[in-house]
């Protein structure tokens, strides 16, 4: 078997241009042009290209973007006051606070901090707890488990009463992936560090999500034949023979799981360009929310 490989890339530009089309439409009605904030505190090189990319993304869909940036050594005190500021700015609809914080600063804190009208990362503590619960709905769903969610919807994968197993639980990739999974009715699995025989946990998988961060960890053997495998990883190996010296490989095994799964995404192509067209999408519904 030969794997369909899931175009993330084709579908995140299919709704990146569905997007500028509505803030345009917007902004010809009279209504506010989206805003989006972030808040990039000290020099994290990878959290640097994140946000640069997430820029470049609001401007070519027509969202105004505004970047802070704090020093690494910013206090609690200084980052809380920088996101209140941001709170109460009309031109603001969506505020996002790069993650991971520096050492010191209290995660939980800044995230609770920012209005849940503004949460377009869907880390609030109340968002992410009514993800958690039945019969609740947050306001906003981390990006990358939603963009996850958009590629197995595109995939014509079927959730309900499928085996889905994830591999990772952070917070945010593999815990609210692990939610949004259980909502459509999978029975979910979630492998961390201390799994035992992992190998024979994901070979259960109908649907296998890999977000650990460890380069082609996942190998042909673990897949189920017939799987669908999404792939989160974005891990940098060594090669020589790159213009760079290095290249971009998944979690997953690529050349080796795509002959036995049904379905797979690439890296890149993948889950990447979907978690900024489901930033970009929550930024305009956060602007629809403020209408
Ligand atoms: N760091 C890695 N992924 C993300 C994300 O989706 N949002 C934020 N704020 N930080 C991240």
């Amino acid at each position: 078997m030969t794997a369909k490989i899931i175009d993330g890339k084709a579908i995140a530009e299919r709704i990146r241009a569905q997007i500028a089309q509505e803030v345009q439409q917007r902004v010809e009605a009279g209504l506010t042009r989206p805003g989006l904030a972030t808040v990039l505190v000290g020099d994290n090189p990878a959290s640097q290209i994140y946000v640069r990319m997430k820029h470049k993304a609001c401007e070519q869909v027509g969202i105004n973007s505004f970047g802070y940036e704090l020093p690494a050594d910013a206090s609690q005190e200084e980052v809380e006051a920088l996101v209140e500021r941001l709170n109460a700015d009309p031109a603001i609809h969506g505020i996002l606070v790069q993650l991971p914080l520096p050492a010191g600063l209290d995660e939980e804190k800044v995230l609770g901090r920012i209005r849940l009208e503004k949460d377009v990362d869907g880390f609030h503590p109340l968002n992410i707890g009514r993800l958690a619960q039945k019969g609740r709905e947050p306001l906003f769903v981390p990006c990358t488990p939603a963009g996850i969610m958009v590629l197995l919807e595109e995939a014509g994968v079927t959730l309900e009463g499928a085996r889905a197993v994830v591999l990772g639980r952070s917070n945010i990739v593999g815990m609210p992936v692990s939610l949004l999974l259980l909502r459509r009715n999978a029975t979910v699995t979630v492998c961390h560090s201390r799994t035992r025989d992992l190998p024979a946990v994901t070979r259960e998988a109908d649907v296998l999500i890999a977000a650990v961060g460890r380069a082609e960890m996942v190998r042909r053997d673990w897949v189920k034949p017939g799987a669908v495998v999404i792939d989160v990883g974005v891990n940098r190996v060594e090669d020589p023979t790159a213009k760079k010296g290095y290249r971009l490989v998944g979690d997953v095994a690529f050349d080796e799981v795509k002959d036995v799964a049904s379905a797979i995404t690439p890296v890149p192509g993948g889950v990447g360009p979907m978690t900024i067209a489901m930033l970009l999408k929550n930024t305009l519904r956060a602007a629809k929310l403020a209408d």
